[in-house]
């Protein structure tokens, strides 16, 4: 590993040794969580079970960060912001973090005790599958260093870090599995997925613009409504046009569907007002 590559990996400097202000940003809040939840548990604001507290805590993290990690490089095409990508591989390595704390808490909670350990990974379905989407996460993190770039090759390295997609559907599908009364964050957390899924699809076959993102962000809308309200009609046997209505009241809830809705309509404005205010492509692919 040369010395640049290790300026790399310090949180607040740019790969030429320069502070920069959106890496120490990005590194402080990656670490807010962590300190939060230390302070939890040292202040005994947990409950008699703190351990089981904490691995749900640092669940909805991983799983909130890992969503993030994927938004930054549609982020940096949509709002024509080419620094973004300084902090790609951090918030990667944060979504990690927060995993392994998960795994480890859970190992914790369970007394370590191996035997029941394994059997638990084996014999319980949504476990297995949050160990699959683990070890996925952790082959990226280990080669999300420049040697590996170097070694793989720009092709294989990008063909192996594509899996990250996989990695998220199973960990949605973990979570989906776990919940047990409120789908809310996990029908989020799909939502956002699928929205982020179809922005890059967009991209892929023509420039972002409010004009080809709004509808996009619509039909991934629909697309949340509809996943929740299956999942109510599946799991408590609500009828699915009273979960659609739901999505209509704001009395008490902005339902998943509206956040994604609301967040993807936001990306396509801001799309729009980059392309026309914004530095020109060219420009921002030579930066
Ligand atoms: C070996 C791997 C994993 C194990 C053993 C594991 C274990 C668990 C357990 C036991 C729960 C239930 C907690 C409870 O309700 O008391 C849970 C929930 C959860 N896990 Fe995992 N998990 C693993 C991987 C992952 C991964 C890779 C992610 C996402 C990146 C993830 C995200 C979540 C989330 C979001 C929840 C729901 C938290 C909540 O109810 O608020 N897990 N996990």
């Amino acid at each position: 590993m040369t010395a640049s590559d290790l300026t790399a990996w310090l949180p607040w400097t740019d790969r030429a040794g320069r502070a920069s202000w959106i890496k120490l940003v990005t590194f402080l809040t990656m670490l807010a969580p962590a300190v939060w939840m230390l302070t939890e548990w040292r202040m005994g604001w947990l409950s008699p079970k703190p351990a089981t507290d904490l691995v749900r805590e640092s669940g909805d993290w991983a799983m909130r960060i890992l969503i993030l990690s994927l938004a930054v490089t549609p982020l940096r095409y949509v709002a024509r912001f080419n620094r973004v990508i300084l902090v790609r591989r951090m918030v990667g390595l944060a979504a990690l973090f927060y995993t392994l704390a998960h795994v480890a808490l859970w190992c914790v909670d369970l007394r370590f005790d191996w035997l029941k350990i394994v059997m638990e990974l084996v014999l319980r379905l949504f476990l297995t599958v949050g160990l699959a989407a683990t070890v996925i996460l952790v082959a990226l993190g280990v080669t999300s260093n420049d040697l590996s770039i170097r070694k793989l090759g720009a092709a294989r390295w990008n063909k192996l870090h594509g899996l990250v997609y996989a990695a998220t559907f199973l960990s949605l599908v973990h979570y989906f599995m776990e919940v047990r009364l409120d789908a809310s964050e996990a029908a989020l957390m799909c939502g956002y997925f699928i929205l982020l899924m179809s922005f890059r699809a967009v991209r892929r076959r023509t420039t972002p613009g409010f004009i080809n993102l709004a509808p996009a962000a619509l039909v991934c809308a629909v697309m949340t409504g509809l996943m929740e309200a299956l999942y109510y009609k599946l799991s408590t046997s609500v009828s699915v046009s009273r979960v659609l209505m739901a999505n209509f009241d704001v009395s008490y809830r902005v339902s998943p569907a509206l956040w994604v809705l609301g967040v993807g309509l936001a990306v396509a404005a801001l799309a729009h007002l980059r392309a026309r205010f914004g530095p020109k492509p060219a420009r921002l692919a030579r930066a």
